[in-house]
């Protein structure tokens, strides 16, 4: 079933609370830290094109974010590729279409910037969100994340 009613706009600093809860509905686990340190970046960095989205019902309740980086040099926006870093939707408003058009504005958003690769990174063994991304037309790039254990 598809949210009429759901209003996409640009994230402010006001979305920090719900956005911080969203993600703990999301993930059981609460990050205010790792948004502190992003909302940082949003909010002051003047090289910080803003690209992260909120929908809101409505009433003004935010029930879904995508989060995304894109830096802007001396000559402009110098790098055609922007991140992915986060997207959450409020559990009791998934599937209903909100993160395919939360992901439908982003990209709408930075192709009109010129963009024209968007990467994201998602744990193999996350098949919800694998699907979700599959669903949305990402496939694997030729890029592989290596780690190590120290
Ligand atoms: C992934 C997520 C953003 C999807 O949002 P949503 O609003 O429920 O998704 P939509 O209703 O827009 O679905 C879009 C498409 O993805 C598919 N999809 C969404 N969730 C899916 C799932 N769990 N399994 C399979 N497909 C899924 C839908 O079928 C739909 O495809 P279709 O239109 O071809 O049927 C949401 O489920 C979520 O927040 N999950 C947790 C994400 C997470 O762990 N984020 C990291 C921290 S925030």
């Amino acid at each position: 079933m598809e949210r009429s009613n759901i209003k996409i706009r640009l994230m402010k600093a006001k979305d920090f609370d719900a956005i911080v809860k969203i993600d703990e509905r999301v993930l059981k686990v609460s990050r205010p830290e790792y948004y502190k340190a992003k909302f940082e970046k949003l909010i002051h960095s003047k090289d910080y094109v803003p690209t992260s989205l909120v929908a809101e019902t409505e009433d003004g309740k935010v029930v879904g974010f995508v989060m995304g980086e894109l830096y802007i040099g001396e000559y402009g926006i110098s790098d055609d590729k922007a991140t992915l870093d986060t997207i959450g939707v409020d559990p009791s408003y998934q599937n209903q279409g909100i993160g395919r058009r939360l992901l439908e504005e982003f990209i709408d958003h930075l192709k009109r910037l010129g963009i024209k690769r968007i990467n994201t990174l998602v744990d193999w063994n996350d098949g919800d969100l694998m699907k979700f991304f599959g669903a949305n037309h990402f496939s694997p790039s030729r890029v592989m994340n290596l780690s190590r254990n120290i």
